[in-house]
This record gives C-alpha cells, sequence and structure tokens, in this order.
C-alpha cells in the first residue's frame, strides 16, 4: 500500500455565515508523513479534515490531494470522488452499518464502488479485519463489538478502498483508555505501512510518539507547527502552551 499522494493546502479560507471558521490555511504533507492537528474545540480542526476530504466547501484558495485539484467553485465532482478514493476518512463515531456483520461493513465499498467479485472482497475483507486484530469477529454485528472493535472495524473498511492515507477525526476520543490502546496501536502499524495518516487528536502522548509533524489550530489558523517534538514539548505561543497544560492535566 504505496502512500504517493501527498496534500497540499494554499491559502483556503472557509467562512459559516458571518464566522471565518478557516482563516488562510496554507499545509504541505508529504506522501507517507503521519501529521497530528491539535487545538481548542471550535478552532477548525473538523472543518479542515472535511475540506481535504471535499465534504465540505470552501470559500478561497486550493486544496491538492494527489493530482486532484479541489477549487472553491467546486464544480469538479470528479476531483471530489477521486480524492476520497485517495484518503479514507474515520470519525469518532464509527457510522458502521448497524445491520451488516464486521466482515459485511469492510467488503461493502469494494463490491458497491469498485465492483471486486464478492470472493475477492470477503477474502480482502477477512485480511484486513486480521490485520487490525479482529480476525475471531468477522460475523459480529456492531452492537456486539466493543467500541474499540467497532474502531478498528471502521479502520479497515476505510482500508478496504486501499486509500494513500486516512483522515482521522478525533477517533479514540469516544473510547476507554484501554480500548484507545488497541485503536492506536492499529494506528502505528498503518504509519509503519506507508500510509499518509492526518490525525486531529487529544491524545498527545500518542502524537509526540507518533507524530512527524504537529499543526496547533486555533480560532482558524495555525498558530504554531513543527516536529512533535518541538510543538508538544515546548511549545512557543501562549495559546499552544496553555492548550497544552489543559489536556496534559
Ligand atoms: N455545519 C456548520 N454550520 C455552522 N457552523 C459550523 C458548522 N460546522 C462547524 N461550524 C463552526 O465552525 C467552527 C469550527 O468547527 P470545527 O471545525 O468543528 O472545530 P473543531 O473540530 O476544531 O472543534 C466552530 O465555530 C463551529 O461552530
Ligand atoms: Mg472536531
Amino acid at each position: 500500500m504505496a502512500a504517493v499522494n501527498g496534500i497540499v493546502l494554499e491559502n483556503v479560507t472557509k467562512r459559516y455565515g458571518g464566522r471565518m471558521v478557516l482563516d488562510g490555511i496554507s499545509m504541505t504533507i508529504s506522501p507517507g508523513e503521519t501529521v497530528a492537528l491539535v487545538g481548542p474545540s471550535g478552532g477548525g480542526k473538523s472543518t479542515l479534515l472535511r475540506c481535504i476530504n471535499g465534504l465540505c466547501p470552501f470559500d478561497s484558495g486550493a486544496i491538492r490531494v494527489g493530482q486532484h485539484r479541489l477549487t472553491p467553485a467546486n464544480g469538479n465532482p470528479a476531483a471530489t470522488a477521486a480524492v476520497r478514493r485517495l484518503y479514507g476518512m474515520i470519525f469518532q463515531d464509527f457510522q458502521l452499518f448497524p445491520h451488516m456483520t464486521a466482515l459485511q461493513n469492510v467488503m461493502e465499498a469494494p463490491r458497491q464502488v469498485l465492483r471486486m467479485p464478492v470472493d475477492a472482497c470477503r477474502r480482502s475483507a477477512a485480511e484486513l479485519l486480521e490485520r487490525v486484530g479482529l480476525a475471531e469477529r468477522l460475523h459480529d454485528y456492531p452492537r456486539q463489538l466493543s467500541g474499540g472493535q467497532r474502531q478498528r472495524v471502521a479502520i479497515a473498511r476505510a482500508l478496504a478502498m486501499s486509500p494513500s492515507g486516512l483522515l482521522c477525526d478525533e477517533i479514540t476520543s469516544a473510547l476507554d483508555p484501554e480500548l484507545k490502546s488497541e485503536v492506536l496501536s492499529a494506528l502505528g502499524e498503518l504509519k509503519r505501512a506507508g500510509l499518509t495518516l492526518i490525525l486531529v487528536t487529544h491524545e498527545i502522548h500518542f502524537a509526540r510518539r507518533a507524530a512527524d509533524r504537529v499543526f496547533f489550530l486555533a480560532d482558524g489558523q495555525i498558530v504554531e507547527q513543527g516536529p512533535a517534538s518541538e510543538v508538544l514539548q515546548a511549545p512557543q505561543t501562549p495559546r499552544a502552551q496553555q492548550f497544552l497544560r489543559q489536556v496534559l492535566e
């Protein structure tokens, strides 16, 4: 699963009503890089991920994902669809199909979107579920699984489309500590496998360990950025210092 598709944002802005939610965001994320987006609630992290994945239109600037370019006019549904194929998105609340087993959840997109033969889908789905430690739970429905197991099904489901990377929006926030570590170790494995990961996270210890770079976002702006060891160990701005003090308490 080679990651060859980087992400470039050029001066992206977005307003909701009169409110500036993304205020000129520029960033370049290299293929294979793991980036953590951290910062206070309401700072624009989810909106940023959604813009990158073409789930939310923006007002100015441009976003390039691999060779595809998203622009404000967004008269380009083909680019949006292509971008979503390159990067899977995973949410805090899993969003699994409740009436399907783990295996069926993971098989669904390759069958429906890629029109892969059912046997190949099943084989690949079983391998992906094994990879995230769920070989014994293939035929369980989401309601029979713990939160950590459900989130790992969601990861396997995203991987089923062979993405270049994943956009993860606080995917461990709803989990108990021991379940968090299952999910974080699955992410660690994907990083080692070379996927590009953009993680919105409050798991500062995990981010220190796993992220190559950190962007600290507040009020729609990148307030601070740099190697995880710098931004998370010795932040320079009062805003980042205050936030880290609070989350590490
Ligand atoms: N669909 C929406 N309609 C109006 N305002 C929104 C919408 N989504 C987000 N916002 C606002 O945009 C700002 C950034 O939100 P969000 O991107 O969710 O921040 P974060 O993920 O960092 O907590 C917040 O002020 C939020 O209220
Ligand atoms: Mg959010």
